[in-house]
């Protein structure tokens, strides 16, 4: 276990020596085949593709499907605690939130709400079959086995949906979601990369991208409501600076420019990953004998872990880093903005996560409408500041929280 920042990063950004190690179940439920499970040469140039779905062109895109399924969301949420006002548990409701908003993000329309609400019910499945240690044989009734059922009913959807969007593209439609993107950016003149990704091989990256997220976002997003709503000095500056960008008009859409004018929400949603970052650690495993330090050669084939807690908790970059305090990410000269190493929540290195900026900016735009919209509750208990691993950190109790219109809009 690497818990300096020096030997966690040196490990992150090691790849001759070692690479990422997924706990054993994720080759069989992502298929060994993925991109994820690739290394080296061939791991940067796949990703060269990849990372061309996260520009700012892209992400423009994105923007506004996260703002709009967000606020139907909300809406729903407000009905359900306006029949039934009695605190309620977010686990599930930000999960769920979370899972369809990536789906539309990543394939618009290409995927009925049948289709959606399927995928979203079963990959509860998949979180359960991802603990260290678990059953090797997939046989029918382990987590594992219940875990690749559901990766062949999202599939079944994804692969349509690659299809689908490439004849949408192919009509002349503007493209509406990631794989509308990715289809249009393969036939730009400038275009360089691969052209041949079929549509199951477009699923696979597709399915990738929400077994990378779904945990991590939903373990933000549910933080990101408790932090907000037990620090109410924080609240109040958040919705302050809302209502200032959004003038009279709170239907307004939120737009990339919008969120650049967002600092304290956009330094609110940092810190809270600092404090509780959804990836504490990520194994990593030699691949040949690893010089790490000078009187210490790591054998090769060896797990070594670099832990991320300890660089974000750090008390010489982040004094007191157990308190919440977005103001150490306004001042340039700040400390934490001197040492951006140690900001490990997105990991470092050649596998560092390709979807950051789209999951800042996905909790930020969350917390924005929710702030925008409705007044809200946190009903603490002994168990609010205990964590729990489901594959990412939750507070224990799950976040009870309960929500009404907002009194003055
Ligand atoms: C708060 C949300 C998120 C957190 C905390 C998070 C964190 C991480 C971490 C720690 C890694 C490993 C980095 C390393 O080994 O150095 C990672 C990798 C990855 N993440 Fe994320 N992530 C988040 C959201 C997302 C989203 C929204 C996507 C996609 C849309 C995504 C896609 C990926 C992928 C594909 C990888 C593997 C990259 C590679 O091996 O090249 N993540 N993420």
């Amino acid at each position: 276990m690497a818990s300096s920042n020096d030997y966690a990063r040196k490990i992150l950004n090691s790849p001759a020596h070692a690479e990422p190690c997924l706990v054993h179940s994720a080759k069989q439920i992502l298929r060994a085949e993925n991109w994820v499970f690739l290394t080296g040469k061939s791991h940067v140039e796949y990703r060269k593709v990849l990372n061309g779905l996260f520009t700012r062109k892209a992400l423009g895109i994105y923007v506004g499907i996260q703002d709009q399924i967000t606020r139907e969301f909300l809406k729903r949420w407000l009905d359900e605690h306006t029949a039934d006002p009695t605190p309620k548990p977010i686990m599930f409701t930000c999960r769920d939130l979370n899972m369809v908003t990536s789906l539309r993000v990543f394939c618009g329309s290409h995927i009925d709400d049948a289709g959606a609400r399927e995928i979203t019910q079963k990959y509860w499945d998949i979180t359960l079959a991802l603990e260290l240690v678990n059953f090797p044989l997939p046989l029918p009734g382990t987590k594992v086995y219940r875990a690749i059922q559901c990766r062949k009913a999202a599939m079944k959807h994804l692969v349509s949906a690659a299809a689908k969007s490439k004849i949408a593209m192919a009509s002349g439609k503007e493209p509406e979601c990631m794989l509308d993107y990715w289809v249009r950016a393969m036939e730009e003149p400038g275009y360089k990369g691969r052209k041949d990704f079929t549509d199951d091989e477009m699923a696979m990256v597709v399915f990738s991208f929400l077994f990378a997220s779904q945990d991590a976002m939903s373990s933000g997003l549910i933080y990101g409501f408790q932090h907000l709503a037990d620090h109410p000095d924080i609240y109040k500056k958040v919705r302050e600076e809302q209502d200032r960008v959004r003038g009279s008009n709170p239907d307004r859409p939120v737009t990339l420019e919008m969120l650049d004018e967002m600092p304290y929400l956009r330094a609110f949603v940092r810190e809270s990953l600092r404090v509780k970052p959804p990836v504490t650690m990520v194994p990593y495993k030699t691949t040949k004998a690893f010089p790490i330090a000078d009187d210490y050669t790591v054998p090769s084939g060896s797990m070594i872990i670099p832990s991320f807690y300890n660089s974000l908790h750090d008390p010489e970059v982040y004094p007191e880093p157990d308190v919440l305090n977005p103001e150490r990410w306004l001042d340039p000269q700040s400390s934490a903005n001197t040492n951006p190493k140690n900001y490990l929540v997105f990991g470092a290195g050649p596998h560092k996560c390709i979807g950051l900026e789209y999951a800042l900016m996905n909790i930020a735009i969350v917390l924005a409408d929710a702030i925008t919209m409705m007044d809200w509750d946190h009903v603490r208990t002994e168990k609010s500041d205990e964590v729990e691993i489901i594959a990412t950190l939750f507070p224990k109790d799950h976040c009870l929280m309960t929500f009404r219109p907002r009194a003055s809009a």
